[in-house]
C-alpha cells in the first residue's frame, strides 16, 4: 500500500510527542513523514539535525510548506490554541486530512466557522483520550445498554501546575493574545479531554457525542494569570442525564483524575492513578500502549485515512459539547473570579511555586458532584443557569461575554453575568 505522506506542524513542546509517534509509526510502515513546520526549530539544534537526517523536510512557514509540499496527504496541527483556527483553515484550503489537536478552539463561534469550512469532512480532532481502550470500553456498554439509562457522569482531577507551566509559553494562563482568543486553563487545555470523555458518554449512539442544554458552573484564579486555574460545573444533557467536573491547577496535592458513569443497570469508574477500569461487571487493568498516548489515536487516524474507518472519532461538530458547555460555563461564572490571598498558601517545592486552596483537596476527594458554592466554600460564588442554544444568536451571545471577561486583556469580575442574563 502506498504510504500516506505527513506534515507536521509544530514540532517543540507537546509536537515533540507527535514527532516521536510520527516516527514510530514510519517505522511500523503506515505512514512517512515528509516534512515539519515551527519557526522555532532552530532552537533545538539537536532535533534540527535528527529531523534532516531522517530526510524530512524543514519549513518556518506552514503556508510554505503547504505550497511547496504538493505530495501531502494529511497534516497534523499541534501548535498554541490560538492558532488552530488559522491554521486549520489553510489547511482545509490544500485539501489534506488534518488532525487537530486539542481544544480545536476557544469559541463556539469559531468552532462554527471551522465547521462550515470543513466541507468534505477532513478534520479529525485529536482528543485521543475518546480513543483510549477504556473510554472505547465503557461507550460500547452506554451504547449496548448495559448500564441502563445514564443518570450521571462525573470527571475530577487535580493536576498541579508550578511556575514552569505558565513560563513555557507566552499563551499559558492567558485568555486571549492579540485579538486571538486562548481561553487556558485546566477545563480548556491540560483537563479539556475529561469534558469531551464526559460528552462522548453522554451520548446514547456508538458514535454520538452529547450537547448541553444547560451549564452552571463556577471558574476561579487563584495564581495570578489573566485566564483561571479551577473551575467546576454542572451541565445537563438532553438525556436528563447530567454531567459533573471539577478540574483544577490550583492544589499541593495531586488528585489523578477520577472518571464516573453512573447508570440505572450498572456504574463504572476509571482512576489515572490505579490504571484500572472498575465496573458494576468486574474490574479490568487498563492495557500500555506501543508508541505512548497518542497511539490510539493515530491508530484511528491513519486507518480512517485508508478508507478502514468511516469517520474519525471525533469530527469537528463533535466537539460542539465540549465547546459550548466551556462557554457557557464563562458565562454562568459571571466571568473568572479572583480567590483573596486569605483562601490558599503558597508553597515552595522543587518544581517551582505552587497555589493550594483552602477546602479544595477535600472537595475533590469526598466524590460528592457539589459545586464548590453548594459546599459554601468561602472564596465561592454561586452561578447562574445559562441555556444552551444551537443559534448563531446564542453563539454571538458566548462571542459578547468572552470580549466582556477579557475587555483590555484583564477578566473582569462579575461583568459576563450581567451581559448574559441581560441577553
Ligand atoms: N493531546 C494532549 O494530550 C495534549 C497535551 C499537551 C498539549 N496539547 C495541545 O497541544 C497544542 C500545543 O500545546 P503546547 O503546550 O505544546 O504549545 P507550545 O507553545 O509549547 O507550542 C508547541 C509548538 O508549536 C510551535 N509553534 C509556535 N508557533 C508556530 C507557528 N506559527 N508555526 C508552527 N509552529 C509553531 C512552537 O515553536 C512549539 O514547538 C495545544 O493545542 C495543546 O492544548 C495536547
Amino acid at each position: 500500500m502506498n504510504k500516506p505522506a505527513f506534515g507536521l506542524i509544530g514540532i517543540g513542546g507537546f509536537a515533540r510527542e507527535h514527532y516521536n509517534t510520527l516516527r514510530y509509526f514510519e517505522s511500523e510502515g503506515w505512514l512517512r513523514l515528509a516534512a515539519v513546520c515551527d519557526p522555532f526549530i532552530g532552537e533545538q539544534p539537536e532535533l534540527e539535525r535528527e529531523v534532516r537526517a531522517g530526510g524530512v523536510r524543514i519549513y518556518h512557514d506552514h503556508r510554505a510548506m503547504l505550497e511547496s509540499e504538493a505530495g501531502l496527504r494529511a497534516v497534523v496541527v499541534a501548535t498554541p490554541i490560538l492558532l488552530h483556527e488559522e491554521m486549520l483553515l489553510d489547511c482545509l484550503g490544500s485539501g489534506l486530512f488534518i488532525y487537530l489537536e486539542k481544544p480545536p478552539v476557544p469559541l463556539a463561534s469559531q468552532l462554527q466557522r471551522l465547521i462550515e469550512a470543513d466541507r468534505r469532512g477532513q478534520v479529525s480532532v485529536g482528543f485521543q483520550m475518546v480513543d483510549s481502550d477504556w473510554n472505547q470500553q465503557i461507550k460500547s456498554w452506554i451504547a449496548e445498554g448495559r448500564l441502563g439509562e445514564i443518570r450521571e457522569i462525573r470527571v475530577v482531577a487535580n493536576w498541579p501546575r508550578y511556575d514552569g507551566y505558565y513560563r513555557r509559553a507566552s499563551w499559558a494562563g492567558q485568555l486571549v493574545q492579540g485579538d486571538r482568543p486562548v481561553f487556558d486553563g485546566p477545563a480548556t487545555n491540560a483537563l479539556a479531554h475529561l469534558i469531551h470523555s464526559a460528552m462522548y458518554f453522554g451520548g446514547a449512539e456508538k458514535a454520538e457525542f452529547a450537547r448541553p442544554v444547560t451549564v452552571q458552573g463556577e471558574m476561579y484564579r487563584v495564581r495570578p494569570i489573566p485566564s483561571y486555574d479551577l473551575m467546576c460545573l454542572r451541565a445537563g444533557l438532553p438525556s436528563g442525564a447530567t454531567v459533573f467536573a471539577a478540574l483544577s491547577h490550583a492544589q499541593q496535592t495531586p488528585a489523578p483524575y477520577r472518571v464516573e458513569v453512573i447508570g440505572s443497570e450498572g456504574w463504572c469508574s476509571v482512576s489515572e492513578e490505579h490504571k484500572i477500569l472498575e465496573s458494576s461487571f468486574g474490574a479490568f487493568t487498563l492495557r500500555e500502549m506501543p508508541s505512548g498516548m497518542l497511539h490510539d489515536g493515530y491508530v484511528s487516524f491513519c486507518q480512517w485515512l485508508r478508507g478502514q474507518r468511516e469517520r474519525p472519532t471525533t469530527r469537528l461538530a463533535d466537539a460542539e459539547g465540549y465547546v459550548w458547555t466551556t462557554n457557557a460555563l464563562l458565562a454562568s461564572s459571571g466571568g473568572i473570579h479572583t480567590v483573596d490571598p486569605r483562601w490558599y498558601r503558597t508553597c515552595e517545592d522543587a518544581p517551582g511555586r505552587i497555589y493550594d486552596v483552602h477546602g479544595l483537596s477535600e472537595a475533590l476527594a469526598d466524590g460528592r458532584p457539589l459545586l464548590y458554592s453548594e459546599r459554601e466554600l468561602p472564596w465561592s460564588v454561586e452561578p447562574t443557569v445559562v441555556p444552551v442554544e444551537n443559534t448563531a444568536e446564542w453563539r454571538g451571545r458566548m462571542d459578547r461575554t468572552f470580549q466582556v471577561v477579557t475587555g483590555g486583556g484583564q477578566a473582569k469580575e462579575g461583568a459576563a453575568a450581567e451581559f448574559v442574563t441581560a441577553g
